[in-house]
């Protein structure tokens, strides 16, 4: 769809997350203007996925800069050729200088793979293996200096369950982020959704923590009470 709001995506792999913004946009779903797909790493399915979906796809190969500003400058000054309203951050693993971060402080989303604020940065799958939660899950957030610790918006949860490994919760969550990021990147372009640089908005009203996808409910257990009313 031309016309929607114009958004960049950054990307940094496999681009599962990517592929479900291009799949919501075909459908009719997302009201965006996909202007590019920046990754950081030469070669990743990312670029092939923007391919598809007749999306620009753009390397700029960290790599190739002397240190995270050299390449944050280049990375922005490509992203402003593009002109986006939206930065999306859609497993994009590098960690940006503030600087970059302020220039965009009221429009950069990312998705992260677990319920925040508990395990900000890497590993999340593993680390919340090795804690013992009961619940695990993803969190979409708008981007601030702090890593992983902008405002949340929306936040889906699974079961962790008996014998998982990291692959397996890890996809479990991954199905969840497929239906929240593209919901969050929805409400954003149909300006319901808004960010100042300290309080982000709902609809104008202010989001003190973040809404929770409504299919969390639906496949929550039942209370021990009832479990045993109904056994
Ligand atoms: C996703 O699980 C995303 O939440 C995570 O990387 C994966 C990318 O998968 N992002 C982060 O860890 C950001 N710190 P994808 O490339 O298939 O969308």
């Amino acid at each position: 769809m031309k016309g929607g709001l114009p958004i960049v995506v950054l990307v940094s792999g496999r681009g599962t997350n990517l592929e479900a913004l291009l799949a919501a946009h075909a459908r009719g779903d997302l009201p965006v203007d996909f202007r590019a797909v920046i990754s950081n790493r030469p070669g990743v399915t990312a670029l092939d996925r923007a391919d598809a979906h007749g999306v620009a796809a753009q390397v700029i190969d960290h790599k190739a800069y002397g240190d995270r500003a050299a390449f944050d400058a280049a990375l922005a000054e490509t992203i402003d050729r593009h002109g986006p309203a939206l930065i999306v951050l859609a497993g994009f693993m590098r960690i940006l200088t503030d600087g970059f971060i302020e220039r965009y402080r009221d429009r950069m989303l990312n998705i992260h793979p677990s319920l925040l604020p508990d395990f900000r940065g890497l590993h999340t799958h593993r680390r919340a293996l090795e804690a013992g939660v009961e619940r695990h899950g993803a969190t979409v957030h708008f981007v601030t200096p702090e890593l992983d610790g902008g405002p949340a918006v929306l936040q889906a949860s699974v079961p962790v369950r008996a014998g998982d490994t990291e692959e397996t919760l890890a996809a479990r969550v991954l199905e969840r982020e497929h239906r929240i990021f593209p919901l969050a990147v929805r409400w954003f372009a149909q300006g319901r959704l808004t960010f100042d640089g300290r309080t982000a908005r709902l609809d104008g009203a202010k989001l003190a923590a973040p809404i929770i996808d409504p299919h969390d409910i639906e496949d929550e257990p039942l209370p021990e009470e009832s479990r045993d009313r109904v056994d």
